[in-house]
């Protein structure tokens, strides 16, 4: 399929682009960062919908499947990217100026392969809570990251919990649907900068 210029296969049991792939790739478009990271990358299309304009892609994939469905996007399209099979921040070392992430955010458990898509377990939040609490440690200082989530998982709990991890957190764009609205979400980390002595925090 053609996603915004770009050539895309969806591998057998990989998310396709869709509504909140759109949304994600919406909230980026208007920035680039040096280092950029796509975590959940799946067809690995919002990597690729900047990836000319950054220094280094990296992708994080839990299932083999979709990772191979990212590099093999990545390769189709003629850009680079490094991509890595494994559980979120996990395999990672070092910091970026730009992270990404659209992840499983249904409020729903489920057991089989394809539920790794679209399932975040009980309330939704499984993998959105881990990433609020590991994210500023990879952001560089200035850095931003963008998730997107939906209104059944609770969009004020992600801007509170991101604010008490010392991020700067607000909706950029939203989608409303017949049963939920989907947003993208900025986290921007704080810079502090010392002037006479005070530490003084800025956004
Ligand atoms: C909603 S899909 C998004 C795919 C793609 N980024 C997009 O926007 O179309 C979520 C993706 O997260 C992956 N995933 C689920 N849990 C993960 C984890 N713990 N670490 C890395 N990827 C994970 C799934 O395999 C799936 O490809």
């Amino acid at each position: 399929m053609r996603v915004r210029g770009l050539e895309i296969e969806v591998f057998p049991g990989v998310y396709p682009p869709s509504e909140d792939t759109f949304l994600l790739m919406d909230a980026v478009s208007g920035e680039a960062g040096e280092y950029a990271l796509e975590l959940c990358s799946g067809t690995g299309s919002v990597g690729l919908s900047l990836s000319d304009r950054v220094d280094l892609m990296v992708c994080v994939e839990l299932s083999v499947e979709a990772a191979k469905n990212t590099a093999h996007n990545f390769r189709k399209n003629g850009r680079r990217a490094e991509v890595i099979l494994g559980d979120l921040f996990t395999p990672l070392k070092g910091k970026f100026d730009l992270v990404i992430m659209n992840p499983p955010y249904l409020p729903e458990s489920g057991s089989d392969p394809w539920d790794l898509s679209w399932s975040g377990g009980e309330k939704g939040r499984a993998i959105i809570d881990r990433f609020l609490a590991e994210v500023a440690g990879y952001l560089r200082e200035g850095g931003r990251a963008y998730l997107i989530q939906s209104s059944l998982n609770g969009i004020e709990e992600t801007l509170n919990f991101a604010e008490s991890a010392g991020l700067q957190a607000e909706v950029v764009r939203h989608a409303a649907f017949q049963f939920e609205t989907l947003v993208a979400i900025r986290l921007t980390s704080k810079r502090i900068d010392t002037i006479m002595g005070m530490e003084k925090l800025k956004y």
